[in-house]
């Protein structure tokens, strides 16, 4: 593809690998770089956790991995400073309580590596603004305003592309409401190989896995469960102690029938299908078991159970986030050390990068 040419988002071209089990099956282990990041904009939630973190902790024990935690990101929308510091802080805390080991992996935040800016600026460079305008989460975030919205909200998939191929990653973990993004991830890197004639960046490949992959509102089963929704009632937060747990569960949007004894009977009961599908994810049970160990339930009876679950599998997490986020000290070094280890990674490549660019290095 030459600059300019319209970009194709064939199906070839954007392959998504699919895995139900509990681990990933990435095929070739050599040469394999997984790179995943999360925004510091508020409380992270069951879909974090389900659609990307917990995946995340399964990776660690196979793969060589960077997570980030992107705040360059999230200043795409406006966000008070110090209201910025102390969630980078507390992401960074739920990462760590969650189970991702800061020796295994590289965990910091995307900031102290300058290399991401420099990056996205050629790959601004690169993309098209016609790419761009086919966005969906820009469509989204920048809603009626869109003349209003900044720049970088606009320009956003550029960075991430960069975040990714600064490290020349391969394999990037994430919920399925960034696929599009991935697929521009691919489209950058190919056109950044076609016009400057090199074998550079590898494509990368999503990797949507588990069986939450699109976590949903628990006000309403057809808008995804997100920190951006006003009502705190949508959402689990990981941060959430029991009792509002149980609220929140209580409170979940049902539909009057029973529930199914299979999955089909799911069909046109979106409430339904995310409450049953976020205990068997949780539960680590699939779909199937899921509605047979609950066939003909009541809802009520059946968030009994389910708040259950989902205190005793965020209690610990939660336990270890407020120890962690005592020590603030440690919590800012495992950051420290992660970015010096990030831009060690990353140097060569961007150097290599501005020569194939043709910035002048005397
Ligand atoms: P963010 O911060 O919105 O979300 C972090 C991760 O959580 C997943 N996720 C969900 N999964 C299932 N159901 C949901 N309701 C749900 N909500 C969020 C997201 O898919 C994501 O995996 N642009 C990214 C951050 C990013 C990034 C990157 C990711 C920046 N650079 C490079 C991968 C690679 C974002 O806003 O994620």
């Amino acid at each position: 593809m030459t600059a300019g040419a319209p970009l194709r988002h064939n199906s070839a071209a954007a392959t998504t690998k699919r895995h139900h089990g509990k681990r990933p099956r990435v095929t070739d282990r050599t040469m394999q770089r997984i790179f995943s990041g999360i925004q510091p904009t508020g409380n992270l939630h069951l879909g974090n956790y389900l659609g990307a973190i917990r995946n995340w902790v399964r990776l660690q024990d196979e793969y060589e991995c960077l997570f980030c935690v992107v705040d360059m990101h999230a200043v795409t929308t406006w966000q008070e400073p110090r209201e910025l510091v102390a969630n980078i802080r507390e992401v960074t805390a739920g990462l760590l309580a969650a189970g991702l080991d800061p020796e295994r992996n590289i965990i910091f935040n995307q900031s102290q590596v300058r290399g991401h800016a420099q990056l996205a600026w050629i790959f601004s460079c690169v993309a098209r603004m016609g790419w761009l305008n086919r966005m969906t989460q820009f469509k989204e975030k920048a809603g009626k305003h869109r003349e209003n919205a900044s720049v970088g909200l606009f320009a956003y998939p550029t960075l991430m592309a960069a975040d990714i191929l600064l490290y020349k990653a391969t394999h990037v973990p994430v919920g399925e409401d960034q696929k599009q993004h991935l697929e521009l991830t691919r489209d950058i890197a190919q056109k950044f190989n076609n016009d400057f004639g090199v074998e550079f960046f590898p494509l990368v490949e999503p990797l949507i896995f588990g069986a939450a992959t699109r976590v949903m509102s628990l006000r309403d089963g057809t808008n995804k469960m997100s920190k951006s929704d006003p009502s705190d009632y949508s959402r689990i937060n990981m941060t959430d102690d029991a009792d509002t747990i149980v609220v929140k569960i209580r409170k979940a949007k049902t539909d009057p029938a029973p529930l199914p004894e299979s999955p089909a009977g799911l069909e046109d009961r979106p409430e339904a299908a995310n409450l049953l599908g976020l205990y068997g994810a949780l539960s680590e049970t699939s779909l199937e078991e899921t509605c047979q160990r609950f066939a003909g339930a009541s809802f009520s009876d059946f968030k009994n159970e389910f708040a259950e679950l989902s205190v005793s599998v965020l209690g610990p997490i939660q336990d270890e986030m407020r120890r962690l986020s005592a020590d603030p000290g440690h919590v800012d070094a495992v950051l420290r050390q992660g970015a010096g280890r990030a831009r060690d990674l990353a140097a060569p490549i961007l150097a290599e990068i501005e020569e194939i660019v043709g910035y002048l290095r005397p």
